[in-house]
């Protein structure tokens, strides 16, 4: 049977109204009312997953360059939130084990993407799926992984198969069909912006559900569903939770 995607995931959190991978998003996501969140991780430099888009600190900390050569102990010092906002002041770079125990304790499920720095993908990979074969509780369904690199998916495929893997793309590329089995993902996630419907029926054809990232506006969205696309991520789950029927 395909694999159940929700119909709404909140992008890195709910990073329109809150600063994006951090935990304060992820609450704020929660009070959205979306059950669902995606957000990324990373190795630090000393090789501590934490949630973070960019290789590098500038855009969404006060801190300066490479993430990978920076120390958890250092990036913890950082403000990852008064960019945002000054209410944000004082939020942290969350560790991938904080945000574990806010789904956990909050019931929230997740989207896990694998943001690997460049060269640390079979790593972060591999790190990623320990830390939840480690931590998940075996009742619940675990989050869903999923990357742009393959590496860190058939990584984290091969240190814990039986979490389930979708694949990132921009643009649907021609060979999905054969990367996702290769990959043994169960679902595929796209750009919205060069989706084409017949995409959408093609994959479904296969037997795979749909992820468009990141719509923000109720109207595309409204269209992307009448596609049969399965899920939106959006920074903005309040505009769209309302017509995801
Ligand atoms: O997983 C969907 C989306 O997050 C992929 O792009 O750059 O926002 O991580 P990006
Ligand atoms: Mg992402």
């Amino acid at each position: 049977m395909a694999y159940r995607l929700p119909r709404v995931v909140g992008h890195r959190g709910a990073a329109a109204s809150a600063p994006e991978n951090t935990l304060a998003g992820l609450r704020r996501a929660l009070q959205l009312g979306v059950g669902w969140v995606e957000f990324d991780v990373k190795l630090t430099g000393d090789g501590v997953p934490i949630l973070m888009h960019d290789a590098v600190l500038e855009r969404t900390t006060d801190g300066r360059g490479a993430v990978a050569d920076t120390a958890y102990a250092a990036i913890r010092e950082l403000d990852a939130g008064a960019w945002f906002g000054p209410e944000f002041a004082g939020e942290r770079v969350p560790s991938f084990d904080e945000a574990i125990d806010l789904l956990l304790s909050h019931g929230l499920a997740a989207n896990v993407e694998i943001k690997p720095c460049p060269g640390r993908e079979r790593e972060t990979g591999t790190a990623v799926a320990r830390r939840l074969a480690e931590r998940w509780p075996s009742e619940r369904p675990p989050p869903l992984l999923s990357s742009f690199a393959e590496a860190a998916l058939e990584a984290a495929r091969e240190a814990v198969p039986a979490l389930p893997r979708g694949l990132l793309v921009g643009a649907v590329p021609e060979d999905w069909r054969a990367r996702l089995e290769r990959l043994g993902c169960v679902s595929l996630h796209c750009s919205h912006r060069h989706l084409e419907p017949a995409a959408v029926s093609a994959v479904h054809a296969a037997g795979y559900p749909l992820l468009v990232y990141t719509v923000n506006e109720a109207e595309r969205a409204r269209t992307l569903y009448s596609w049969g696309v399965d899920c939106i991520c959006t920074d903005r789950p309040e505009a769209i939770l309302p017509i995801a029927g």
